[in-house]
Parts: structure tokens; C-alpha cells; sequence
């Protein structure tokens, strides 16, 4: 494909600059996600509000992901072929990091048509689907810091990871949350019941 209106370092700049914000949006949605159930967020806004944020940063990072993955497959430099969109693992260079981009969306693709197919699935079903998205964070995470041009900035590494640890803080109260017992009725309501 002819380039030239472009310019190879636009299109580099658009596939890293969408990569970051694809991140970003996706960790908003992460963090919206986990934050429901314990009501996490609860000091700050209402749990419909909290989910109303979880919709949007959905729309937010897929056409964000989408413009990463055109982008790369446009530049020239970066040598992704779409054959490399179903096998991961394939690239000639930092085939790992690539790689995991290559799983992530794979993973994150299974979750959405999941989450549009949720009236015919139950909710078993639905609810192991789209725990997928726990790995395509990880997935992403990983893959964007080590094959990132601009997250190897360590500023920019140093906000990423301090944001995957406060995500991974709210992931060990959601899981807290999810084994918990449940609380022991009392006495009264025993008898009641
Ligand atoms: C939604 C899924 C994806 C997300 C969230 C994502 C995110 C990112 C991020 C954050 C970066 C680092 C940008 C930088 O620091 O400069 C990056 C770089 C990169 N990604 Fe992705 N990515 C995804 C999917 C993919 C896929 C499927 C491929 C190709 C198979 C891919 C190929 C690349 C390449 C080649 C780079 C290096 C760009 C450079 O030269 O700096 N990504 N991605």
C-alpha cells in the first residue's frame, strides 16, 4: 500500500500512540469491571455510574486497539502480516512481545462476542467468558511494555506499572470478595426462616 500522504513515522506514531490509549481505555475498563461488585469505587460514585464507565471505556478501547493493529499492519517497518493476527508467536523480531498483542486481542475478541451473545448464554457461561479478560489485560500489559517505543520511557513504564498495581489491588478484593462465605444468618432469622 502506497504510504506517501502518510508517511512511514505517521503511521508509527498513530499505532504507538493508539497502543498506549487502547491501554489505558482497557485498564479503565478492567478497573470499572472489578469495581462493581465489592462497590469499590462506592466513596466516589454510584455503582450505576461505575457501570455506565465500564460500557463506555469498551467503546473507548476497541476502535483505539482496532487503529493499533491497522496501523501496524500498514507500517512497513514493523513487518506484521495479517497471518499474524491468528498465529501468534510468528513475527521475525520480539516475537513474544508481539505475540501477547496477538493473544490479547484473540482473548478480547472471545469476550466480546460473549458479552453480545449474553441473553443466549447463562450466566455460568457468560460470567467464565468474560473473566477472559483478566489474561488479555495481562496479556496486553505485557505485551505493550516490552515491545513499546514510547513505554520504554521510564516515566511512562513508571505510570504503567503503578497502574497495573492498583489493578491488581482491586483484582485481590474482588477475589477476596468472590470466596468469601457468606455472612451466618441470625439466630432469629434461623428460626424465622
Ligand atoms: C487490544 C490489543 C492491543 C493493545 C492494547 C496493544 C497495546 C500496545 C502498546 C501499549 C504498545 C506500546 C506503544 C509504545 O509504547 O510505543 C504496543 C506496541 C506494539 N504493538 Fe500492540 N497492542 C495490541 C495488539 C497488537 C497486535 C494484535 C499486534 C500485532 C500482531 C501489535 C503489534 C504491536 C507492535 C509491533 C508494537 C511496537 C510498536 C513500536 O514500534 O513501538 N499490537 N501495543
Amino acid at each position: 500500500m502506497n504510504l506517501a500522504i502518510f508517511g512511514d513515522q505517521t503511521i508509527w506514531i498513530v499505532a504507538r500512540s493508539t497502543g498506549v490509549a487502547s491501554l489505558l481505555a482497557l485498564s479503565l475498563s478492567l478497573l470499572s469491571g472489578m469495581a462493581l461488585r465489592p462497590k469499590s469505587l462506592g466513596w466516589l460514585s454510584t455503582n450505576r455510574a461505575v457501570s455506565e464507565l465500564h460500557s463506555y471505556a469498551t467503546v473507548l478501547w476497541l476502535p483505539l486497539g482496532l487503529v493499533h493493529v491497522i496501523a501496524i499492519l500498514l507500517d512497513p517497518y514493523a513487518k506484521v502480516g495479517l497471518g499474524d493476527l491468528v498465529v501468534p508467536f510468528r513475527v521475525s523480531y520480539g516475537a513474544f512481545a508481539i505475540g501477547l498483542g496477538t493473544i490479547s486481542v484473540q482473548l478480547l475478541v472471545v469476550v466480546l462476542i460473549a458479552a453480545w451473545s449474553r441473553t443466549r448464554l447463562s450466566r455460568g457461561q457468560w460470567l467464565a467468558f468474560h473473566r477472559l479478560s483478566y489474561l488479555a489485560f495481562a496479556a496486553a500489559f505485557l505485551h505493550g511494555v516490552l515491545s513499546g517505543t514510547d513505554l520504554a520511557y521510564p516515566w511512562l513504564a513508571g505510570i504503567a506499572w503503578l497502574v497495573a498495581a492498583i489493578l491488581a489491588m482491586f483484582g485481590l478484593r474482588r477475589i477476596t470478595h468472590a470466596i468469601r462465605p457468606q455472612a451466618v444468618p441470625l439466630r432469629a432469622e434461623r428460626n424465622a426462616a
